[in-house]
């Protein structure tokens, strides 16, 4: 095998180049002496402090994951159909089994558990999320019976019960990038909150006044109230119902509103735009097509026309895939 030797005052910098490059070759280890240390490379390359010569090299051993494991156990065939891909809610992780594989869900759970001590309980999904809740059914299929979990994230703890609402953690990012924005003394209004996700996240990392939550699912609300004990939070306040009824009966004006509802929020335009103060933020969601992206500004003007209402684009942000070319888009506008 070919090695690049080099001595030890010039080891950190050829390192650092090679796995730039791309040309070190992780599966085998590097040889030590005295003066030198000899990497294993996969081709030559030039620089004037090493010198390239043919040598043998002992291999890696490489831990066995989960997946060389099951893919032992379940034998060529299955592996191939299995989806490794998974969401980790705390202790929970929340699998996908095919339907060739369902007779095999229980050495697949069992395996994840023995091979990931943070997992306490195995899920896997079976169904799509429906309804106006935006749950989605899960199935217990290893470790501890249930579906209630507690996620870390952005600083804060949330209690989530994976089937009874919704919860997404690979929304974690975009309430990272809305809650950089929010400015001292904001007010503002969280549409849809769930279990208080987007409230807690923005009262404890933001210096806003005062933060209200709106969601119509009664189970979700009382988790969401639930995270505000967890995180010792004073400034939200959660109310549970439809958006359509309870905005018209708060009496106050926001400066920002976020619209986390990404199938139908446009439904809701008017109401946001109506409880909006002159220069307010509005973050509004939507599922669109890539070649259809142009939609999403679209609907905001249709609703800045009806309530009279100018707007400015500030940002559009991709944030997350539904399908093949299918996206969760966030389009941030200011109303005047
Ligand atoms: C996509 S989920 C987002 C939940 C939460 N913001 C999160 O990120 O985890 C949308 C939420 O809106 C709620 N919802 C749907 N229609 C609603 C309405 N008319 N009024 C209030 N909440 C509603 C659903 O129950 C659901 O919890």
């Amino acid at each position: 095998m070919k090695g690049a030797k080099v001595s030890l005052n010039h080891a950190e910098r050829v390192k650092k180049f090679l796995i730039k490059s791309r040309l070190l070759d992780f599966d085998y280890r590097a040889t030590k002496g005295k003066q030198f240390i000899i990497f294993p490379v996969l081709e030559e390359f030039e620089d004037k402090d090493v010198e390239f010569i043919e040598d043998k090299f002992s291999k890696k051993r490489r831990k066995e994951t989960w997946k060389d494991i099951l893919k032992n156990k379940l034998g060529k065939v299955d592996s191939e159909k299995l989806i490794t891909a998974h969401d980790l809610i705390g202790n929970i992780a929340i699998l996908e089994i095919p339907e060739e594989l369902v007779k095999k869900e229980k050495i697949i759970a069992d395996t994840f558990l023995n091979n990931n001590k943070n997992v306490k309980t195995v899920l896997k999904k079976a169904g799509e999320h429906t309804g106006t809740f935006r749950t989605q059914k899960m199935k217990w299929i290893g470790g501890e019976n249930t579906k209630d979990s507690v996620y870390k994230e952005n600083g804060v703890k949330l209690k989530v019960n994976v089937e009874d609402m919704y919860f997404s953690v690979r929304l974690g990012t975009e309430r990272k990038r809305i809650m950089k924005q929010i400015e001292v003394d904001e007010h503002v209004l969280v549409m849809f909150s769930g279990c208080a996700p987007y409230p807690c996240v923005f009262s404890k990392n933001t210096d806003a006044e005062r933060i209200v939550g709106i969601e119509i699912n009664p189970k979700a609300h009382e988790y969401g109230l639930i995270n505000l004990q967890k995180n010792k939070i004073s400034n939200v306040e959660l109310f549970c119902g439809d958006v359509k009824k309870v905005v018209p009966e708060l009496k106050e004006r926001f400066d920002r509103v976020c619209m986390p509802l990404p199938k139908g929020a446009e439904d809701f335009l008017d109401d946001a735009i109506k409880i909006s103060r002159k220069n307010a933020i509005i973050h509004f969601y939507d599922f669109l097509h890539e070649n259809e992206f142009e939609k999403c500004e679209e609907k905001v003007r249709s609703a800045c026309n009806r309530a009279r209402r100018t707007f400015e684009v500030l940002d559009f942000v991709k944030c997350g895939q539904y399908s093949p070319g299918k996206f969760r888009v966030c389009l941030d506008f200011r109303v005047f």
